[in-house]
This record gives C-alpha cells, sequence and structure tokens, in this order.
C-alpha cells in the first residue's frame, strides 16, 4: 500500500506487521545511538493545519532518528494566512521534493484528497483529519495495549476496550474502533446522545450512554478516556451537555470510578487532557495510567510507518 489514510487501510497482516516492526525500532532506541540509516537521503515533510504537540514532534523525531531530511510546515506563520489553498501549499512543498507528507488538516479527507489528486508523488500519511481518522494514534494505542495486556503477547483477540467521551469530534475514536475490530478486540463506546455521530450503529463496536453500567458489564482491559472537544463545539449549537460538572460526575474518570476497575485495567488518554473534566489527576497520574508511555511508543510506531511506507513493504492493505 502507498498511503496510511484511515485505519481501515490495514488488514489484521498489515496492521501487525506495523506493530511488530515499532517493537524492532523501539529496541533500537534503547541503544546509546539511536539514529538508523534507513532512510537516508529521503526527504519527510510535515504539513500540519492544525494545532499538534505530540504528533508533529514524534513524526519529526521519528523521520530524523531514520535518517530522513525533516521539513516542518506549520499553517500558522506560512502564507496559508494570505489565503493559500492547500493545493498550492501541497505543490509547493512538492517542489522541494517529498517522499512522505505527513498531513494534519482541519478538514475530513485532506489527506485523501492529497494522496489522490496528484499534488504530491509522496507517500501521504494521515496525522489527523477533521472529525475522521488517526490512524497512526490508533495503531500506537494498540502498540501500547499490546505491551500491557495478554501479558505482552501481542495477541489482541478478546480483548476489551471502553472508550469514554466526545466520540462526536473524535477522529482517535473511530480510528481506533476500526483498528481494534480489525485486531480482534472489542469496543464499546460510551457518550451522551449529543457526542455520539449519526450513524454510529453501524460500527463495529457497541454503544452505551451510561458509564458506570458499561464498566460494570463489559469489566474492561482498557479504558480510553477522550477530550471534550470545546474548539469543535458551535457555541451557537451548544447543549452538547448541561454542565461541566455535570459532565464530569455522569463520563469523567475520577478517583471513584478509578478504585472500581479491575486490578489490571489500564487507563489510557490520547492527549492533550482536560484534567478535571474528562479525567481526574488521581486517574491520569495513577500507576494504571499509560497516558505518558502513549507518546513515547508514538515515536516507535511512527517510524515503523515511514520505513514501511517508504520502502514499499506494507503488504495485504487496502490503500
Ligand atoms: N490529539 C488528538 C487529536 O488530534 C486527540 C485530541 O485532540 O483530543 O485527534
Ligand atoms: N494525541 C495527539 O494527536 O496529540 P496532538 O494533537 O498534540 O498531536
Amino acid at each position: 500500500m502507498r498511503h496510511l489514510l484511515s485505519a481501515a487501510d490495514l488488514d489484521a497482516a498489515a496492521a501487525v506487521r506495523v506493530l511488530d516492526v515499532a517493537e524492532e525500532m523501539a529496541a533500537t532506541q534503547r541503544r546509546e545511538i539511536k539514529k538508523l540509516p534507513t532512510l537516508r537521503g529521503r526527504t519527510v515533510v510535515n504539513l500540519f493545519f492544525e494545532d499538534s504537540t505530540r504528533t508533529r514532534t514524534s513524526f519529526e523525531a521519528a523521520a530524523k532518528r531514520l535518517s530522513a531530511d525533516v521539513i516542518n510546515f506549520s499553517a500558522k506563520g506560512s502564507s496559508v494566512s494570505k489565503g493559500e489553498s492547500l493545493k498550492d501549499t501541497a505543490l509547493t512543498l512538492e517542489a522541494m521534493g517529498a517522499d512522505a507528507v505527513v498531513v494534519r488538516h482541519g478538514a475530513s479527507g485532506a489527506p485523501h484528497r492529497l494522496a489522490h489528486a496528484g499534488w504530491t508523488r509522496g507517500a501521504v500519511v494521515n496525522a489527523g483529519d477533521g472529525t475522521h481518522e488517526h490512524p497512526t494514534q490508533a495503531l500506537l494505542d494498540a502498540y501500547t495495549m499490546r505491551k500491557h495486556l495478554r501479558g505482552g503477547t501481542g495477541d489482541l483477540a478478546g480483548v476489551r476496550v471502553v472508550v469514554v467521551g466526545d466520540v462526536l469530534h473524535s477522529r482517535v475514536a473511530r480510528s481506533n474502533v476500526l483498528l481494534l475490530h480489525t485486531l480482534g478486540a472489542h469496543v464499546t463506546l460510551v457518550a451522551p446522545p449529543t457526542l455520539l455521530p449519526v450513524g454510529v450503529q453501524a460500527w463495529p463496536c457497541a454503544v452505551s450512554h451510561h458509564l458506570d453500567a458499561a464498566l460494570a458489564d463489559v469489566a474492561p482491559d482498557a479504558v480510553m478516556m477522550l477530550r471534550v472537544q470545546a474548539e469543535r463545539m458551535d457555541a451557537a449549537q451548544g447543549g452538547f451537555f448541561p454542565s461541566a460538572r455535570e459532565y464530569s460526575r455522569r463520563y469523567g474518570l475520577g478517583r471513584e470510578r478509578l478504585a472500581a476497575l479491575g486490578e489490571r485495567t489500564i487507563v489510557m488518554h490520547p492527549g492533550p487532557m482536560n484534567r478535571g473534566l474528562e479525567i481526574s489527576a488521581d486517574a491520569a497520574d495513577s500507576a494504571r495510567s499509560t497516558i505518558v508511555e502513549q507518546v513515547g511508543n508514538g515515536v516507535a510506531v511512527r517510524m515503523a510507518v515511514l520505513y514501511l511506507l517508504l520502502a514499499g513493504e506494507l503488504p495485504g492493505g487496502h490503500a
């Protein structure tokens, strides 16, 4: 496959291959000299039209550790403020030569457009598009689960994951549901009806509006909290939930819910967190939280994705 646009691009063999190569990459990162010559002479362009801390820096670290040349582009401070379009921005950067283009954009479908409109010859990696998908986040989440669950055997078949919160605006939720389903895990989404997208019933997962009941019924191996995405909530539309306090009470992970989780259940969050809203400090900083580890795992996973795409060694995908 040439691009990674959706978690659905990966069949089980391709997903497992990425996760296995990520483990090999992580092993190289424990050495004193972390840099590998693998992508020497290749150019990776990071094209960020939306803000990012984790994804942008970890793609940059990943590309650099593989010895690629890296061009970082942020829409802020660029000619996008003069009205330049995605197409013209892409063509401009393409003129500098790009073997891979990592793109984050506020519009769902922008990476797909970039990949298929002929604006770049490079491999396109979706680093988050609108409310649509964030496939490398799902991969690093699955990688983190493989490390912690099932005694680290790497098999996620039958693993139970509860994903809680603002599913409506979350590209992380959709990509996780797709990838975890491919890997044989069972996902339950929990959210108020106002924060679920139209058509969620057709997703390969269960859906609930009641967090305590879902946690009791599912007895999850992992609980993934989602950020309440205020910047995507139209103030005029409003009414997604009555108040922050009420949201926390019904859908937040606080001390009491944390204490009621199974002994081995891990607590995940893609970040950035709204501490005190969807997750309390107790939960975020607890021994069972993998939140900081998820970020570190992102580097190895993104090294694997860049390497496999540029080496043309990602088989069995759909893109
Ligand atoms: N950082 C993730 C994303 O960009 C999740 C979030 O922003 O809540 O999708
Ligand atoms: N998890 C995630 O994508 O974080 P950033 O938005 O900071 O990249």
